[in-house]
């Protein structure tokens, strides 16, 4: 098969696809797969083959031209975080012009890229809690005393439809919030200001394979920093990763619960990734977010639970191609 595998994108996450991108090129398997990397930014769509050397995609059928030869594709694989590959922008166009992909359709890849309009839909899953919240827009009507009166403090203060943390803040006095949304508010229009869980954290992949779902081996982050941002997801060992991560056999076997429903729920297809908390005081499962392109860095949990899956990566993507391509 010829598979396109797409990466960059218009965000600050640009620098993560690419690394992705990397880690996927590398295992994708050679007997079976013809790949392609294409590069998406704002300057175009473009397959790079060589230092300055750029040819042009064809947005009429995604297809290339090279020495004359045009390069039909049979699937695409999206490993570009953020807008345009996470928020269903891409997928819409691959619908319409009829080219299969790894992710999410466009709706669920929609909905997922908003952390409050996600919230509300997994919301009512057994099991499941999620952190007392408020949404604020930019333009909008919020007064910083009716978010202080609604929500205990700390906070987190996150752009709502950000990834990998850029913008994000842990609030611990009040006085800091105006300056926690004037950050997030540079990065998004809706803001989402949550009340801090006191738990450990954990992030699991999902996925579905030969139409059946599985739920890898859940990693237990424990940041140096105040919380899990972007330096300390991005700096190899700047963070402590357990593998699979430290639950009793019924909270194992509960989150799985959680989070096949989770993938059920959203309609989930590829491999997604489910950070949650487990509270301190009662066990609970609180959601945080989903992330539909999780991150394949060297430093990513995905290839981490893979291996503690006891599965090749090589074997994991092509499942995940096979399964829709
Ligand atoms: N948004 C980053 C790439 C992740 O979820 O892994
Ligand atoms: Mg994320």
């Amino acid at each position: 098969k010829t598979i396109a595998l797409l990466t960059g994108g218009t965000t600050g996450e640009w620098v993560v696809s690419v690394k992705s991108a990397a880690t996927i090129a590398q295992n994708l398997d050679p007997q079976k797969y013809e790949v392609y990397k294409i590069m998406l930014s704002e300057n175009g769509w473009f397959y790079e083959p060589a230092d300055s050397v750029k040819i042009e995609i064809d947005k009429n059928d995604f297809s290339l031209t090279l020495n004359g030869r045009k390069i039909k594709f049979d699937g695409v694989f999206i490993a570009i975080h953020g807008s345009p590959g996470e928020d269903g922008k891409l997928q819409g166009y691959f619908d319409m012009i009829g080219l299969p992909y790894t992710t999410c359709n466009a709706l669920t890849s929609a909905i997922t890229m908003n952390k409050g309009y996600t919230k509300a839909i997994v919301n009512g899953i057994k099991h499941l809690h999620v952190a007392k919240s408020v949404q604020i827009f930019k333009n909008g009507d919020y007064s910083l005393d009716d978010i202080k009166k609604q929500l205990k403090l700390p906070y987190f203060v996150k752009p709502n439809n950000g990834g990998s943390s850029i913008g994000m803040s842990k609030v611990k006095h009040a006085d800091d919030l105006e300056e926690a949304l004037t950050k997030a508010f540079k990065e998004d229009n809706q803001i989402l200001i949550e009340e801090f869980v006191e738990g450990r954290e954990f992030s699991v992949g999902v996925f579905r394979a030969k139409g059946k779902v599985t739920v890898l081996p859940a990693t237990e982050v424990i940041p140096a920093n105040e919380f899990f941002d972007f330096e300390a997801k991005y700096t190899p060992g700047a963070t402590e990763e357990i593998t699979p991560g430290r639950m009793t056999e019924e909270e194992k076997n509960r989150v799985e619960e959680v989070v096949a429903a989770v993938y059920e729920q959203l309609n989930c297809n590829g491999v997604v990734r489910i950070d949650y908390f487990l509270e301190h005081q009662t066990g609970n499962f609180y959601f945080i977010e989903i992330n539909t392109i999780p991150g394949q860095t060297a430093t990513s949990f995905i290839p981490q639970q893979v291996a503690a899956m006891g599965m090749q990566l090589k074997d994991f993507y092509t499942q995940i191609i096979e399964e829709t391509i």
